[in-house]
């Protein structure tokens, strides 16, 4: 256990056993006049999709599913055996329960509809199944990541509508991390929760309990192959941090892992910033809205933190389509001021 105090969350806490994520959701549910426990059953079947697709990663060299699959997917990149593997377990996991109406993919050209045996529940379902696939093959840590918001349609299958919704309407976001070990961190927006998936057990254990962004950090993370891309005040903002004029006076560290999860999972662990910006070549940036930059900047609000598009929050943002990217700016709250800042001033502030 990492922080704080378990007995926190309910009296009667399984001390010998552990927060198992179960529980712990179940807990929660438990303080929501009216639950229905569809959040805790979307939760668990979301829980398992994340222990399948950990166990095949294990092992992913000698289960076949490293390279790629040869087909292009909607992003215009080459989908990877394993982002299909993934999409296909997240999908059949979550499609019969009966708390969806409808998924969207980032895998998927169009939303993805709950088959007409199965009854149609009250949330929506976003996710990036695999993140991180050019780290796949090289045995670096990938992810997962998700968004749950509540429909907006009255009944029936869902539609696109109930995905192209802002993110400040998303009632819980979270990712696992197929790292050293697997974690799946989430938050309904009350903390940020960290658990690490016992492969004995089959289990998550509560590890990170109301995990905090530190208001500053000490590194910055940007794919720095891009810089002849960049704008001036992205330019100046990094140059900046790796000068002694950055804040604390000296140079900022450079950590970029290239799988969102991973260099997010550290900045919220350990405070800093995380950007990939706009550029002169892809104005938007390369991450998409729904399924990578909205779920994160929950995550990121939940613990204190920020996240911007440098023209404002990335929550506020409200989708025109599935497939949307943004710009993103995200972590430390004080390190993603400074790089608004820049941002918007094109160069130096005050220069
Ligand atoms: P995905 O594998 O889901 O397509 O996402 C890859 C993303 C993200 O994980 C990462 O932050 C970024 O691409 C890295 O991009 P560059 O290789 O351009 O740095
Ligand atoms: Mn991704
Ligand atoms: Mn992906």
């Amino acid at each position: 256990m990492i922080s704080s105090n378990p007995s926190s969350i309910a009296p009667g806490a399984p001390d010998e056993l552990g927060w198992t994520l179960d529980r712990h959701i179940l807990e929660r549910q438990r303080h929501i006049p009216g639950a229905s426990g569809d959040f805790t059953g979307l939760f668990q079947s979301i829980a398992l999709a994340g222990r399948v697709i950990a166990s095949r990663v294990a092992k992913a060299g000698l289960a076949d599913v490293l390279g790629a699959t040869g087909v292009v997917n909607v992003q215009g990149e080459t989908v990877q055996k394993l982002d299909t593997l993934a999409n296909n377990v997240l999908v059949r996991c979550v499609e019969a329960g009966g708390h969806v109406c409808v998924m969207a993919s980032e895998e998927n050209d169009e939303i993805i509809p709950v088959p007409p045996a199965y009854p149609k529940g009250k949330y929506v379902l976003m996710f990036d199944p695999l993140d991180g696939s050019s780290n796949i093959d090289v045995n670096v840590s990938i992810g997962t990541i998700f968004s749950i918001h509540r429909r907006v349609t009255a009944a029936g299958p869902g539609t696109e509508a109930d995905c192209l919704q802002a993110g400040t309407e998303q009632v819980a976001a979270g990712y696992i991390i197929y790292g050293s070990s697997t974690m799946l961190v989430y938050s309904t927006g009350d903390g940020v929760h960290g658990f690490t998936l016992d492969p004995l057990v089959g289990e998550f254990f509560l590890s990170h309990e109301n995990i905090r962004i530190p208001a500053r950090g000490a590194t910055y993370s940007i794919n720095e192959g891009n810089r002849m891309h960049w704008t001036p005040g992205v330019t100046a903002w990094i140059d900046t941090l790796k000068s002694e004029r950055a804040p604390g006076g000296k140079p900022y560290g450079l950590r970029y892992v290239g799988t969102l999860v991973a260099d997010f999972h550290r900045t919220l662990l350990r405070g800093g910033v995380f950007a990939y910006p706009g550029d002169r070549k892809s104005p938007d940036g390369k991450l998409r809205l729904l399924y990578e930059c909205a779920p994160m900047a929950f995550l990121a609000e939940a613990a204190g933190g920020a996240a911007s598009t440098g023209a404002g929050r990335v929550l506020e943002v409200v989708p025109g389509g599935l497939h949307q990217r943004v710009p993103l700016f995200i972590g430390s709250k004080d390190d993603v001021a400074d790089a608004v800042r820049f941002v918007q001033d094109g160069a130096a502030p005050g220069t």
